[in-house]
């Protein structure tokens, strides 16, 4: 299939739309509509709250009846069919009320009762159906959505900020503030979109963060420890905080039992993840998915970040990189561990881009598209 300047402008513009919901259409996918004719843009639309329109429906019902009849919808998901516990009606059906000519679809919709099968009953109609335009970065937007649906297990975007010269602390231990006001909204904006929280519990004895969303709108995510004994500190802010704000402690298997315990009377939960002494990146992944949370943000430090790396647990990675040069043999890369003796086995990010993030650079690349 060769694609049309025009045909890549419109699906770009839908996929910025799609790009614009928030929070609040977990777990649905985010997903941007546009209907044209020729080079006039008639409607566009996004979905902006599980629950409310879909993307496609929202355009549509932008328009007057009949105005749609031979234009083309620009979608970045495949529309929706009529399946079971669906709370919107079908869009397959309020795109054929529409007598559109054409649809251009990004990708198919990986949902068991969708799969290609509004795409049929679209052609079946006599529509012309295309698919696969920017099909890559319709993927990559809603990679939560489309791992849960393949693989059941939450995604993971690590996060890190590092001075230019890839330290993510100085050799003393000082680390904040590595990246501006603006990086660090943004991660408050990422906290809110996601379901938990990670951090090992050297970043917690060092920095005795709170791993809440603050300041900006979103959700409230688990905030979890990777603390193989349990020795997290019964004042740190997290356990303080536990009773407000859920506090998983995912220890080995070896973890003092008084000490899991004292941290449970204080409000936290203690779970042993995995058979080894430490808990294991993919068994608390499991433990995590086994209550419905499908995006879970990493955010360091160097040895747990290393630790789901080699587990290939990582998805995405965002790298706030600030203006600073910080340097020192003692002072910390983003990941620790044993590394990767060889290049060829380091893993390789593909569609890494740059994008400003107030005073410091935006580095997002992904390990894996589902
Ligand atoms: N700039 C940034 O973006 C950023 C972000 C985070 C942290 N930091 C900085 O990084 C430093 C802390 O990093 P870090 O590497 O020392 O600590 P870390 O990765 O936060 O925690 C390491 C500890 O986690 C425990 N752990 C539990 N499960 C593990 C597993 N499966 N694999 C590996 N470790 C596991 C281990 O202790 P046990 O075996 O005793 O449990 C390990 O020593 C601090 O200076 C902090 O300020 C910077």
């Amino acid at each position: 299939m060769t694609w049309s300047d025009r045909d890549r402008r419109f699906m770009r513009r839908a996929l910025d739309l799609a790009a614009r919901g928030d929070y609040r259409t977990r777990p649905n996918p985010k997903v941007g509509a546009v209907v044209a004719r020729g080079d006039k843009v008639l409607a566009e639309g996004h979905h902006a709250v599980s629950g409310g329109p879909h993307a496609e429906a929202a355009a549509l019902d932008a328009l007057p009846p009949g105005a749609a009849r031979g234009a083309t919808l620009y979608v970045t998901l495949e529309p929706c069919g009529p399946f079971a516990g669906k709370r919107t009606p079908p869009c397959v059906e309020r795109v054929l009320a529409s007598e559109l000519a054409r649809v251009v679809v990004a990708q198919t919709d990986p949902h068991p009762e969708v799969g290609g099968r509004s795409l049929e009953r679209l052609r079946a109609a006599g529509l012309r159906v295309d698919v696969g335009l920017l099909e890559d970065a319709a993927r990559r937007l809603n990679g939560p959505y489309r791992k849960w649906i393949k693989v059941r297990r939450p995604y993971v975007t690590a996060k890190w900020a590092m001075s230019l010269d890839g330290r993510i602390a100085t050799a003393e231990g000082d680390s904040q503030w590595i990246s501006c006001g603006a990086s660090r909204r943004a991660v408050h904006r990422l906290r809110g979109e996601v379901d938990a929280v990670l951090v090992g519990v050297g970043t917690a004895l060092a920095d005795d963060p709170l791993l809440t969303r603050r300041g900006v709108e979103g959700g409230t995510p688990l905030r979890v420890v990777l603390d193989s004994r349990a020795r997290l500190p019964l004042d740190s802010r997290l356990v303080r905080t536990a009773r407000e704000v859920p506090l998983l402690v995912a220890t080995g298997s070896e973890a003092d039992p008084e000490r899991s315990a004292a941290l449970r009377v204080a409000g936290a939960e203690v779970l042993s993840c995995g058979a080894g002494p430490r808990p294991d990146p993919l068994a608390l992944l499991d433990v995590l998915a086994a209550r419905d949370l499908r995006h879970a943000l990493l955010e360091g430090g160097g040895e747990v970040a290393a630790a789901f790396l080699e587990a290939d647990a990582i998805d995405r990675v965002l790298c706030f990189v600030g203006p600073r040069l910080i340097g020192g043999d003692g002072a910390p890369g983003p990941l620790r561990g044993r590394g990767f003796p060889r290049l060829d086995d380091a893993p390789r990010l593909r569609h890494l881009e740059a994008r400003p993030s107030g005073d410091d650079v935006l580095l997002e690349g992904h390990l894996h598209v589902y």
